[in-house]
């Protein structure tokens, strides 16, 4: 099984709104990133709408040729409306605050079983497949499985922070964690740090993975390498 790259496409739209004006053009960068390859287009966006807005999300959907997935927090109830009005093909549930720089940790399936339960089940009588972020923790995962998610999307930022010091100790979690997701039979996603150095030994290492979500490190790449290369260049290190 490959595993899909869906492309980040918040750090893009974060310099399009740095001069108030649509450029670059959001909407021709992500047809632009399907046709060099990539397998789906990734938007958070966040209450201050500081890189995403919600008035980018039915347009991004329509133009979409491959799988849309709109990540964020579903607390906030303009949120949960946006994503029903424009059933995506994955929504990925995210609980960061409010005004977090960006999302560090997955949820608490024990301690909001009853809030996701409902909110899983509001999101998949749209035939929304519900994803959600989870640590590489036993017990989340089988918490994931009981309020009835589709998938579960590992937090990577701690592989990514230790990747460098000992890259089978940073993976081992991961890896085990699978094991318990596939035996529940939740679909396993990933993201956050993931790059041009960590992401083979991830995708070589936890078995069944089947879609990264990658934005920071790929635009950041693209400055160097272009964004045609850049997509191609992480398609390779899944293949
Ligand atoms: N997954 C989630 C839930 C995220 O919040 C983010 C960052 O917005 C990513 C994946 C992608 O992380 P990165 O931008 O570090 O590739």
């Amino acid at each position: 099984m490959s595993t899909r790259l869906s492309v980040n496409v918040n750090k893009i739209a974060l310099i399009r709104n740095a001069r108030g004006s649509n450029f670059p053009d959001l909407s021709k960068i992500c047809k632009d990133i399907e046709s060099y390859g990539a397998e789906g287009i990734t938007v958070h966006p966040r209450p201050d709408e500081r890189h995403i807005t919600y008035a980018d999300i039915p347009v991004l959907k329509s133009l979409s040729q491959t799988e849309f997935n709109i990540e964020g927090n579903p607390h906030e109830r303009k949120f949960m409306d946006l994503v029903l009005d424009n059933c995506p093909h994955q929504c990925t549930l995210v609980p960061d605050a409010a005004n977090a720089l960006t999302s560090d940790s997955g949820w608490d399936t024990i301690k909001h079983a009853a809030f996701l339960t409902d909110t899983i089940a509001e999101l998949q009588s749209k035939n929304i497949r519900v994803s959600i972020f989870c640590d590489p923790n036993f017990k989340m995962i089988e918490g994931a499985k009981k309020v009835g998610a589709d998938r579960i999307e590992f937090y990577t930022g701690p592989y990514a922070d230790n990747y460098h010091n000992n890259r089978a100790k940073a993976v081992k979690p991961y890896a085990e964690a699978a094991i318990i997701a596939q035996q529940n039979d939740l679909g396993i996603n990933a993201g956050h740090d993931l790059n041009l150095d960590n992401l083979r030994y991830f995708a070589q290492e936890v078995p069944h993975l089947m879609e990264v979500s990658i934005g920071h490190a790929l635009v950041v790449d693209a400055l160097y390498y272009g964004l045609q290369n850049t997509v191609q260049m992480y398609l390779h290190q899944l293949r």
